[in-house]
């Protein structure tokens, strides 16, 4: 029990993920935030790396928070992963290693269903890779769908970054996501307008390397290399997209939303994986879709990275 404040109970599920290990950090490290446990899924790099990739972190920060593996492929394309911008292993830059803990003897699915059905609905998901684990369990167990305090989404935008218009995350399973966005489930989406502004740039890092900790050098080690990849795109770092999701359920002032309809393109030859947002909402003469997703819209870079990296402070 951190001390008393407002907690947000969260489960994260995403691919590790240099990303994805950022949000971990945030939700281990924050103090408004219990991290109930990390089901993992194939996005970034296959499933066997992605859970590895997550219990190496909590070997790092020596947390007990349990780690459940889930689908190691998309419900209907094949597994498309992203060695160019992760790395075989999904986390290069990082001196890995075999971790000590072991995932959980049960399904990523399994573990979100029990986890909900046995709570009084105060517990808030962050989905931050591939959809395929949260579509399944809402398949398996409809009822999640109402214990589902709020479901912060990394994904969509109103641009690509794995085609010209589609974000990886729905891109890699635009069924689950259809699945999920038209769930009546309370959403919020962080998409890439929004976590591109969420930059690693040099002045950050050289905060993070001040610490001077094991796992800021963990951090350092990492992001070193998730932002050369993005230096030698011309950029002046990396995003960290998914710790923006964990960000907002810390402090709603983090970025602000704007309430909007989005729909997701399954069979466009060129849209496939499109988050379709309704900016305009204009007169077609025709009945309008209600809004059913806040999206996020302007991020707080300062108390962003603030959050960020009192948060690796803490955790030693
Ligand atoms: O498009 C960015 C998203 O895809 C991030 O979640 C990253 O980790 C990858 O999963
Ligand atoms: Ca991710």
């Amino acid at each position: 029990m951190k001390e008393n404040r407002i907690i947000e109970k969260m489960i994260y599920d995403g691919d590790p993920g240099h990303d994805d290990v950022m949000a971990i950090l945030l939700a281990a490290g924050n103090p408004g935030i219990e991290l109930l446990g990390v089901t993992t899924v194939a996005g970034n790099a296959p499933l066997e790396m992605t859970t590895r990739n997550a219990l190496i972190t909590m070997d790092i920060i020596g947390a007990d928070i349990p780690v459940a593996a889930g689908c190691s492929t998309p419900l209907v394309k094949p597994l498309y992963t992203a060695p160019f911008v992760h790395g075989e292993s999904g986390l290069d830059g990082a001196k890995l290693f075999e971790p000590k803990r072991k995932p959980l003897d049960k399904h990523a699915c399994d573990f979100i269903i029990d986890t909900l059905m046995e709570s009084d609905g105060d517990i808030s998901i962050v989905a931050a890779g591939p959809l395929t684990n949260v579509a399944l369990a809402l398949r398996r167990e409809p009822e999640i769908a109402s214990r589902i305090k709020q479901l912060v989404i990394m994904g969509g935008g109103r641009f690509g970054n794995i085609t010209p218009a589609a974000e990886f995350n729905i891109w890699s399973d635009a069924e689950a996501a259809r699945i999920v966005f038209e769930s009546d489930i309370p959403k919020v989406m962080c998409g890439l307008d929004l976590t591109y502004q969420a930059v690693a740039v040099p002045e950050i890092m050289e905060r993070i390397r001040a610490i001077g900790s094991r796992v800021s050098e963990f951090v350092c080690d990492f992001m070193t290399f998730y932002n050369n990849n993005s230096r030698r795109a011309g950029k002046n770092g990396a995003p960290v997209n998914d710790a923006c999701c964990v960000a907002y359920l810390a402090d709603k002032n983090v970025f602000t939303t704007r309430h909007l309809r989005v729909d997701i393109e399954t069979k466009g030859e060129f849209s496939y994986g499109m988050t379709c947002i309704d900016f305009f909402r204009m007169n077609s003469g025709k009945p309008l879709l209600e809004p059913n997703v806040y999206v996020g819209d302007k991020l707080n870079f300062e108390l962003f990275w603030n959050m960020m990296i009192s948060a690796i402070a803490s955790l030693g």
